[in-house]
């Protein structure tokens, strides 16, 4: 088995005020158990506290644990119920209240082991407590593998609105075992998938293509090509946030089938679908409003939907219709003074962003959302 770790570093270009930044992300297969040295050897404190689920706990949170007490730290697993509907402040003060109960001050570390729901929350956890202690990423999803845990963005949700209550917090390092997709279910695999063939769309024509080529092998863990995968969108990701850390623009494009997908996530409790699933929906969505908006040829477009359609998200369900999906897009962060904005697309591999489309385009490609089986991605 290979166990050698391959290293990608984010940086951050010194500003007024403050120096440069940056910090390894380490890659590899089965590489959990080497956690304790890169800890160290990063000037993590002794005092750590894992925040994991109660997936995870065993499947890996406790192997983390005895990786660092092996190492001479001393570390406390706090766990949280597993799901998107706990990424609340009720859940934040919860960890607060086990924290404090436990004594931790600020030479107390946190690690979060587990998927974004984790990493966001765990992250939030840390850039709050005593005003910021350090922080790891250790993600256990690929979707947490791909995007969540690189660039330093955490929170959690408000009953009426995805992400609406966090910080930028980068971690001090992030450490992605791919040994650990092992045991995820395929729903959370094509969920992850959604995230990936967004970077190939918004950034990289060449890893759309790729994976438009394999999507039938990456839907059983095939580790070879995750490997290769998980590195390229890190390093796409790294090249966006080091441009725009705390996103005054550019960053934007991230968002490609965030506006849409945040409102299905917030109408629909943040429990009936996934992010990716709901995410895969709003790029459908928004991929349509870019050949109305930016010219996205409509070869492409059909392209575009039609993969994303082999995610086989499930199907809207008929509590929601399209009217409240367009109302609750208002609650998007990017909204401003009241219009729409959305990172759209002008070709694959090149994405646009702060775009404000006419609101019949983008009522029209909402509404699409509820007959794209049947219709199968025709534009
Ligand atoms: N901060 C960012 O930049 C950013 C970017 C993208 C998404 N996100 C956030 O990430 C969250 C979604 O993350 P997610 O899809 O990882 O969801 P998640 O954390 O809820 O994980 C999905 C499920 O998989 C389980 N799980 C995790 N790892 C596993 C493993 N290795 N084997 C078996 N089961 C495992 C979890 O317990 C959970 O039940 C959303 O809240 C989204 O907003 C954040
Ligand atoms: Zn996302």
């Amino acid at each position: 088995m290979d166990r050698s770790l391959s290293k990608l570093t984010v940086a951050f270009p010194a500003d007024e005020g403050s120096t440069s930044r940056s910090y390894p992300i380490y890659t590899g297969h089965g590489i959990l158990s080497m956690i304790g040295p890169v800890a160290s050897e990063l000037h993590i404190p002794e005092r750590i506290i894992i925040i994991t689920d109660a997936n995870i706990e065993n499947l890996y949170a406790g192997h983390v644990y005895s990786a660092l007490l092996n190492f001479g730290f001393r570390p406390e697993i706090i766990s949280i119920p597993a799901g998107e509907k706990h990424k609340t402040l009720d859940t934040v003060r919860f960890v607060y209240d086990k924290m404090h109960d436990a004594g931790c001050g600020r030479d107390t570390a946190v690690i979060a082991v587990g998927g974004g729901v984790v990493g966001d929350l765990a992250g939030f956890v840390a850039a709050t407590y005593h005003r910021g202690i350090p922080f790891v990423q250790v993600p256990t999803t690929l979707l947490a593998q791909v995007d969540s845990s690189v660039g330093g963005k955490v929170g959690v949700n408000l009953p009426y609105g995805k992400n609406l209550v966090g910080a930028f917090y980068q971690p001090r390092f992030v450490f992605i075992d791919t040994k650990t997709l092992i045991t995820l279910s395929q729903r959370e695999l094509r969920s992850g998938m959604a995230e990936v063939i967004k970077y190939g769309t918004i950034l990289d024509g060449e890893l759309f293509e790729m994976i438009a080529g394999v999507i039938d092998s990456l839907l059983i863990p095939d580790i070879n090509l995750y490997s290769d995968i998980i590195e390229r969108c890190c390093a796409l990701k790294a090249s966006v946030v080091e441009r725009d850390e705390r996103e005054s623009g550019y960053r934007e494009i991230l968002n490609f089938g965030h506006t849409v997908g945040h409102a299905i996530e917030a109408l629909t409790g943040y429990s009936t679908l996934t992010h990716g699933e709901a995410i895969t929906y709003g790029m459908m969505a928004e991929t349509h409003t870019s050949v109305n908006h930016c010219g996205l040829p409509k070869e492409e477009a059909h392209r575009l939907c039609s993969l994303l359609l082999r995610l086989s998200p499930p199907p809207l369900p008929d509590t929601i219709d399209d009217e409240q999906i367009y109302l609750a897009m208002f609650n998007d962060k990017k909204v401003r003074s009241g219009v729409l904005r959305f990172s759209l697309i002008n070709k694959i591999g090149d994405a646009a962003f702060g775009e404000s489309p006419e609101p019949h385009y983008v009522k029209q490609s909402v509404r699409k959302l509820f007959t794209i089986y049947k219709d199968e991605c025709e534009y």
